[in-house]
């Protein structure tokens, strides 16, 4: 059998553990797939004496993963520290000079230094894998760029944030309110120490802007990514939602059009029945749209130690076979900067809002979005309340731009009270 291939982990944490786990129970299957072992060389983490309930003393310790990344016996920094910056950053760059590939499952690092680290990779004919780092145990790396690499892909979607998607079916099964369901998720653990990190939608645009440099072979821009949280969804919108055929998501678009690359990472309303309405819980999904092979729907779990760690094995074992493609689908030099498009593709939306209850304050928002060019498909009033009366309002395809200005001018009467909740209806 050829030489093994030797891993320095930095990071023993959740996936850590995890990999640990995989390379000590799993070795002679490992070997025998691969036609080489995998073991590992030395290991690094903050605390050394933390008891991680893996035995680590057959490794050698680091203190500092820059010196572990550049070890003569690691051939593959394994990078499961996190963060976009500090000491993954740091390593990973020096991992990257001292001529070792790389896998991680950093998408925060990549969504911010993506291209600069694999320009510097692949200029020293290194390799960073990061499958681990979009919707975790899914193989959706390896969908786009192995299996549909003969096709042009026309749009991505995917249910990303785990957490979002458990607060959002929590509210709609169990009646719950966003910030009950909040409560819950986090007595749970599944919050991340920042939790706008999760529900303000940001970790899930991490994992979009890096699906979509993918698909379409650009720049990761996590800047382009148009984001909205899902912390202004009530349960009167997943009830209405419900009533009219449709689940509430923290949906990730990317899509190429005419006018430019479109990525948004917003709760939008999907038909219960389809694939992502039926999403339940803490599971990731993605929706992959090519012109040859049309739709294909990838469901698995998006984090958690054995489906995170089962990635990053993925990603290990290429290298292992000497499977070596660029970090995102082509060569990094070759990708083109995204160009953001201006707006999004027209959809119809969903409107919730509270007027005045007086005669003709229904006629007038009905005034203003003719006026602004928004033409209404259905609308409401539900469950009068004392002095207000909610309104629901769906409207056709119209622009996101055209919308906001109707709701601007609306915000000028004197019939509307507090702001509209304005979700987009996807088309899925
Ligand atoms: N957890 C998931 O389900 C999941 C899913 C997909 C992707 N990811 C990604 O995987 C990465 C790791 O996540 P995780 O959940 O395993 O994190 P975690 O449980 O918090 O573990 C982080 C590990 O990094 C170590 N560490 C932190 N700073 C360090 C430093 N300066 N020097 C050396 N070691 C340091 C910690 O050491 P101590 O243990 O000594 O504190 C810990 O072992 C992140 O990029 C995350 O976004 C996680």
């Amino acid at each position: 059998m050829s030489e093994p291939l030797r891993l320095g982990i930095a990071g023993l944490g959740t996936v850590g553990t995890g990999v640990v786990k995989i390379i000590r129970q799993k070795a002679n299957l490992l070997a025998s797939r691969a036609g080489r072992p995998v073991v590992i060389t030395a290991v690094s983490a903050r605390s050394r004496d933390k008891d991680r309930g893996i035995n680590i003393g057959d490794y050698a310790w680091e203190d500092d993963p820059v010196t572990l990344a550049t070890r003569d016996d690691v051939d593959v920094f394994v990078e499961l520290m996190g963060g976009s910056d500090g000491p993954a950053k740091a390593a990973t760059e020096a991992a990257i000079a001292a001529g070792k590939d790389v896998v991680t499952a950093n998408k925060a690092m990549l969504a911010h230094h993506g291209q600069a680290l694999a320009e510097a990779a692949e200029a020293v004919g290194r390799v960073i894998r990061f499958e681990a780092a979009v919707a975790g145990g899914i193989p959706v790396i390896k969908a786009l760029t192995e299996g549909l690499a003969g096709n042009e892909m026309t749009r991505v979607m995917g249910v990303m944030n785990g957490t979002c998607n458990y607060i959002l079916t929590r509210m709609q099964n169990a009646d719950l309110t966003y910030d009950q369901a909040f409560a819950e998720a986090d007595g749970l653990g599944y919050l991340e120490a920042d939790p706008t990190l999760d529900v303000g939608g940001i970790d899930a645009g991490h994992k979009l802007a890096l699906l979509s440099s993918i698909a379409f072979g650009t720049q990761v821009n996590f800047d382009g990514v148009e984001l909205e949280g899902i912390g202004e969804i009530t349960i009167e919108d997943i009830h209405q939602a419900a009533d009219m055929g449709f689940r509430i998501k923290l949906l990730g678009v990317a899509q190429l059009t005419g006018r430019g690359l479109e990525q948004r990472m917003s709760p939008c309303l999907v038909p219960s029945d389809s694939p992502l309405g039926q999403l339940e819980g803490g599971t990731n999904m993605v929706v992959l749209e090519g012109d040859h092979v049309g739709q294909i729907v990838l469901r698995g779990a998006g984090a958690g130690e054995g489906p995170t760690a089962s990635a990053v094995m993925g990603d290990v074992m290429d290298i292992a076979r000497g499977i070596r493609p660029s970090t995102f689908g082509k060569p990094a030099v070759a990708l083109e900067a995204a160009k953001p498009a201006k707006g999004a593709t027209p959809a119809p939306y969903y409107l919730r809002m509270k007027l005045q209850d007086k005669p003709g304050a229904l006629a007038k928002i009905a005034t203003v979005l003719g006026e602004a060019g928004v033409s209404i498909d259905r609308m409401r009033q539900y469950g009068h309340e004392d002095t207000s009366a909610p309104v629901l309002i769906v409207t056709h395809k119209t622009q996101r731009r055209t919308l906001d200005e109707a709701l601007e001018a609306m915000a000028q009467t004197d019939v509307l009270l507090g702001r509209p909740v304005a979700l987009r209806i996807e088309s899925v």
